[in-house]
């Protein structure tokens, strides 16, 4: 058994140049356990908030005030810890602060902290980090089934679009470097498309391609137009995935599609998702209405639950609580799993337990705002969570989470990749897994 010597909080920098917090926990034996706070652009108003200085400088995103919650008061409450149960330990943190959205501490020092703990626990076992979460979880390791982003929207681009994240899944692939290669061409086919049409103009904030289109519908049919491009037919190996992120455009039932300039109330925007849902091979989607309106969440799961993934994000914050109360409820069958959105790693475990218990997917998932850091990818293998997104095929803070998946790959082997399993409930996993599943 192994204490914590000490724990120490750095300003370093995330993908959109903004400050963010890195923490280093260095154990008496010597061992480094290190990670870095991300941070969201389109954040759920229940998450946990993250602490910035304000002011002039730095836009206001400054973390000095975050930082020494990190160095004056999370670090002496935890010197000399064992470390090796995250329960007790982000529990201890947890005790300093009571606040329902951690906005004493800051979500970010919390973050940081709890997962640099995870780590120094896995160099304490000898472990790498996936190994770790598997044998302290007590769950079956696996290679989870991506979410790649091809095109961003909304808060992602300027709200260029109104729909967030245009993204490819390829649940017919045999492994994780089948999904890469078939995501390459996809990816690099879209951006010819756009290039032919005089419509290519750089990049989002993920990484996928700057969305100049006349109209979210032209956003999904060159989506679609990519994939055959790619000598894939649509709807086969091949799917699409919608992030809507509803609540950047829809308050109180009224959603508002700027660039198209029409305003609809819940059920005739409902009725839109259902045309696309039917006219394009969409297999899961996330917020497809706003936090605030969840008779609208209800009635779209109701229609569209036995067919399409429907994911929770700002809408239940990785909040177990929140899970709980959906799932009898009946609103939505996934959830998007963000660590930073509740805190501390063990509140995100018991989030993804929730979700399993009532029949739920766990996606685990990246922020727009990421560094380096590659836990999310070690999270999602190591609890066998099933999926994973993490932005486009392009830039370093997203690709290193998908080269990260491939060298776990090589540690489990390629028959653990889960492929289209976790869509087994939609009309893809229908169509497609019979008799597999
Ligand atoms: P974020 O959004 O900007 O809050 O990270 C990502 C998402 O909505 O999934
Ligand atoms: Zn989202």
């Amino acid at each position: 058994m192994v204490a914590i010597k000490s724990i120490k909080g750095r300003r370093v920098w995330d993908s959109r140049g903004n400050p963010t917090i890195e923490v280093d926990v260095v154990l008496e034996n010597g061992l480094l356990g290190r990670a870095i706070a991300p941070a969201g652009a389109s954040r759920g108003s229940r998450e946990a908030m993250d602490k910035r200085d304000g002011g002039p400088t730095l836009r206001g995103m400054d973390v000095q005030k975050a930082l020494a919650q990190v160095n004056e008061v999370i670090a002496p409450a935890l010197s000399s810890r064992i470390i090796g149960n995250q329960a007790e330990i982000d529990a201890a943190i947890l005790a300093l602060d009571p606040s329902p959205l951690k906005d004493k501490l800051g979500g970010n020092a919390i973050v940081a902290v709890s997962l640099a703990v995870l780590h120094a626990a896995a160099a304490a076992a000898g472990k790498p980090l996936w190994q770790h979460i598997a044998d302290h979880y007590r769950r079956t390791p696996s290679i989870p089934l991506p979410e790649i982003q091809i095109f961003g929207g909304g808060a992602h681009a300027g709200r260029r679009v109104d729909i967030q994240d245009f993204m490819i899944m390829v649940p017919g692939a045999g492994s994780f470097d089948e999904v890469m290669e078939i995501t390459s061409e996809v990816y690099f086919a879209a951006g010819a498309i756009m290039a032919e049409k005089g419509r290519l103009s750089g990049i989002a904030d993920e990484g996928g391609w700057w969305p100049a289109f006349d109209s979210n519908e032209e956003a999904l049919e060159t989506l679609v137009a990519a994939i055959e491009k790619a000598g894939e037919k649509p709807g086969e190996k091949v799917v699409i995935s919608l992030d809507i992120a509803a609540s950047e455009f829809g308050k109180k039932g009224r959603y508002r599609l700027a660039l198209e300039d029409r305003e609809m109330d819940t059920t005739a925007f409902i009725d839109l998702l259902g045309r696309w849902l039917d006219a394009y091979p969409i297999v899961s989607i996330e917020d497809p209405v706003g936090e605030d309106d969840p008779e609208g969440m209800r009635e779209f799961t109701r229609l569209f639950g036995d067919r399409v993934q429907i994911i929770g994000d700002d809408y239940l914050v990785t909040n177990s609580s929140l899970v709980k109360e959906a799932a009898e409820y009946g609103a939505c069958n996934a959830v998007l799993i963000k660590v930073n959105q509740v805190g501390t790693v063990s509140e995100a475990m018991d989030t993804l337990l929730a979700a399993e218990k009532a029949g739920w997917q766990g996606v685990v998932s990246a922020r727009s705002g990421e560094t380096e850091d590659v836990s999310i990818s070690h999270l999602s293998a190591g609890l066998g969570s099933g999926q994973l997104k993490v932005g486009s095929f392009n830039r370093s803070e997203r690709m290193a989470k998908w080269n990260e998946c491939l060298r776990i790959q090589d540690a489990l082997g390629p028959n653990r990749f889960v492929g289209g399993r976790p869509l087994a409930k939609t009309w893809w996993g229908r169509k497609q897994l019979k008799g597999i599943v």
